[in-house]
Order: structure tokens, then C-alpha cells, then sequence
């Protein structure tokens, strides 16, 4: 991971935590970090998502492989080195966002374990939510939306996942959405929602003077 380089630099603290956003919003900040390969369907279950959570007036948010290429990351390409700055960049978005109180979704490959992993070890537990959109290299190569595959073959695209790059499945994600048995995009984003449901995302801590009453 990056090495800290600025010297002088000092963490300032607000008023306002992390559960105090999290009352406001009424649900707990989160990252629902959606990983597998180009095709497989996570940024489309992502926007699903999202805008199943935005219709129940929640604070979600999509950030996605493409588009934050386009800015943020314009800089880095797709070579081992790059695509892990692209996570760790992305990894502390996203913590930001749950800080803010946000149910944040990231729609990256992260085909590296490691890069994952060091996203996960940046937030508190629970905080971080795997989902492994699990697709047969074959299905994501026969639906090919963007006709990257069919490049790749032909060795046009060097290092791309799956094909000339390596992707490495998560070991233990807390969920696993497979498209190629079942790629109905609403029946998917309500696996991610009742996941959130049963764990408590939707439950916020109780209001300040509400606990000092209890504790007497
Ligand atoms: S990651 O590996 O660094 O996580 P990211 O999710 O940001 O990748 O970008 C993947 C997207 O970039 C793919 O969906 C595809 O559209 C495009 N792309 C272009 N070149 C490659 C490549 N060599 N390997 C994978 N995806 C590529």
C-alpha cells in the first residue's frame, strides 16, 4: 500500500461522527464492494441497487470502473501496479463516503485478492460487504457488451481479465450473486438488499438523548 509522504500533516476530527450521519440518513454507512469480471454484471446490479435503496429515500451511491477511469483515475491503465493504485484510490473514496454516512457501491474487477483485502482492512468491521458477481468466463465472453473480449482474442487489448490477465476469486465474500444461473437484474439487487435487510444496515443507533434516558 502507498507509503504516507507528506510530512506535517495533522488528522482533525469534527463535531459531527460518523453515527450522528448515520441518524439523519436513517441507515448505516456501508460499502458494498461488488468484484468479478468485465461482463458479469456488477455494475448493472449495482445501479439496480441503487436505485432500489434511492426509491426507500436512502443516501446510496454507484462508484464505477469506467467512469471513475474517465476522471479520478484517468491516469492509470491496467497493468498490475495500476490496477491496484486504482483500488486503493477507490478504497478510500469509498471510505470517505462511509463516513458520510453513505451506503456506497463500488463496481470494480479488483481481480487482485490483496487490493481487496486492503480495502476491507481500511474500514471498521461490518463496514465492508464482498460480493462476488460470479460469472463463467464463457457467459461473460458470449454476452461481450462492450466487444472487449472479442478484442482481447485478437490480441488487440493486452492484460485483459480473464483472458490475458489473472482474476482471483474472492475466498469468503459475504454474499455471491451468480448471473450466468440467474441474471434477472431485479431478483439479483434484492439478494444485495435483503442481505442489508437481515443484517442490520437499516436498523441507525438510537438518538443521543434517547440513550441517556436509558442509561439513566
Ligand atoms: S480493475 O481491474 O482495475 O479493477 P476496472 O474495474 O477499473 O478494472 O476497469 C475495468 C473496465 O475497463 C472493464 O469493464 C472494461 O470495460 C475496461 N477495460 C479496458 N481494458 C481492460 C483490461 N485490459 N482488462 C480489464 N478491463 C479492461
Amino acid at each position: 500500500m502507498a507509503e504516507q509522504k507528506a510530512t506535517n500533516v495533522f488528522w482533525h476530527d469534527g463535531e459531527i461522527k460518523q453515527a450522528d450521519r448515520e441518524r439523519l440518513n436513517g441507515h448505516r454507512g456501508v460499502c458494498i464492494w461488488f468484484t468479478g469480471l468485465s461482463g458479469s454484471g456488477k455494475s448493472t446490479i449495482a445501479r439496480e441497487v441503487e436505485k432500489l435503496l434511492f426509491e426507500r429515500g436512502y443516501h446510496a451511491y454507484v462508484l464505477d470502473g469506467d467512469n471513475i477511469r474517465h476522471g479520478l483515475n484517468k491516469d492509470l491503465g491496467f497493468s498490475p501496479e495500476d490496477r491496484t493504485e486504482n483500488i486503493r484510490r477507490i478504497g478510500e473514496v469509498a471510505k470517505l463516503f462511509v463516513d458520510a454516512g453513505f451506503i456506497v457501491m463500488s463496481a470494480f474487477i479488483s481481480p487482485y485478492r490483496k487490493d481487496r483485502d486492503g480495502v476491507r482492512q481500511l474500514m471498521k468491521d461490518g463496514e465492508f460487504i464482498e460480493v462476488y458477481v460470479k460469472c463463467d468466463l464463457e457467459v461473460c465472453e458470449a454476452r461481450d457488451p462492450k466487444g472487449l473480449y472479442k478484442k482481447a482474442r485478437a490480441g488487440i487489448i493486452p492484460e485483459f481479465t480473464g483472458i490475458s490477465a489473472p482474476y482471483e476469486e474472492p475466498v469468503k465474500p459475504e454474499l455471491v450473486i451468480d448471473t450466468a444461473a440467474d441474471d434477472n437484474v431485479y431478483r439479483n439487487a434484492m439478494k444485495v438488499i435483503q442481505y442489508l435487510e437481515e443484517n442490520g444496515y437499516f436498523q441507525v443507533p438510537q438518538d443521543r438523548e434517547e440513550v441517556a434516558a436509558q442509561e439513566g
